[in-house]
């Protein structure tokens, strides 16, 4: 497992390359989610590449860049346990020179869910993708359910910039007690993710209202809401019921594909879930 820290080395090294090339982008604090990626572009790629890099782009100045989980000995070593061809750990000048000054926006998609409430976030995250994309050069690239909005915008924006590279979409990792995985839940005592796992328990109440016929969009998002509520430590930033595609809120009844996804504050710690669902 080769580990390279410069675009130029890599370059070199992905020269030599042959066969499809697999490309799972993370910020590290390597867990089972991220490892379901990996272990799909493993089976379905010749390469796999995986990318640790905390992108500093993509968080606001009032939220955790300083206190996210950083770990690179223990994912090096985690890593090193599968069939990883190459890590990518760039450090931040390689990524954005002094001088840095073209960024990438991505419309309407990113100015809901997420993108309301963290309003520089997703140009933070396309830029960083589109620049991973050119330096790794993948056939293939690995991205999760569990941020459904990212999933999204990145499918687009393959589409609309014409990177040759098929998206491949990987369904949500989760504790025994349904509780998302997520490189932020180290923040929570096992207790508090405990409290937190009724975020999935009321996105399945709201899922079981559904496959019982339920079409009233604001029957289904109080069932969701009212349950969370009944947890006095979580606070809701947002229950949305919005077209899968579009990412824009439904307002009456549920016709097509939807994403139903949360965000909750547990204290400060920002917590997302969601499922999709067809009508
Ligand atoms: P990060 O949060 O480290 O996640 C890396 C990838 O792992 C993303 O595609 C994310 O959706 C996926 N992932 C995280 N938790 C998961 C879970 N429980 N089940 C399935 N997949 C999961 O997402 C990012 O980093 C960054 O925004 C990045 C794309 C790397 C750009 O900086």
């Amino acid at each position: 497992m080769k580990i390279i820290s410069t675009i130029k080395e890599f370059r070199k090294w992905r020269n030599n390359l042959s066969g499809s090339v697999g490309f799972v982008p993370t910020m590290g604090a390597i867990h089972d989610g991220h490892l379901s990626l990996i272990e799909k572009s493993i089976f379905s790629c010749c390469n796999t590449i995986v990318s640790i890099y905390l992108n500093p782009l993509q968080f606001a100045v009032n939220e955790d860049l300083d206190n996210y989980p950083q770990n690179i000995e223990n994912d090096i070593k985690i890593l090193s346990n599968y069939s990883v061809q190459c890590i990518f750990i760039p450090s931040i000048s390689e990524i954005y020179p002094q001088d840095f000054s073209v960024t990438i926006k991505s419309g309407s998609l990113a100015n809901v869910l997420e993108g309301k409430s963290r309003p520089s976030f997703f140009s933070g995250v396309t830029t960083i993708v589109c620049k991973l994309f050119n330096i790794i050069s993948p056939s293939h690239a690995f991205f999760g359910e569990k941020d459904a909005q990212q999933l999204r915008i990145i499918k687009q924006l393959v589409r609309d910039l014409n990177f040759p590279i098929q998206i491949i979409s990987c369904p949500i990792i989760r504790e025994k007690n349904g509780l998302a995985m997520s490189s932020r839940n180290q923040y929570l005592s096992i207790e508090k993710q405990e409290i937190a796992s009724i975020i999935f328990k009321s996105l399945q109440l709201g899922k079981k209202l559904l496959i019982n016929g339920e079409r009233t969009v604001n029957v289904i998002k109080n069932k969701i809401i009212n349950n969370i509520k009944l947890e006095p430590l979580l606070t809701i930033d947002y229950v949305s019921i919005a077209d899968s595609k579009t990412l824009k809120e439904v307002e009456f009844e549920i016709e097509d594909e939807i994403l139903v996804s949360v965000a909750i504050f547990f204290d400060k710690i920002r917590l997302i879930d969601n499922f999709t669902f067809k009508i």
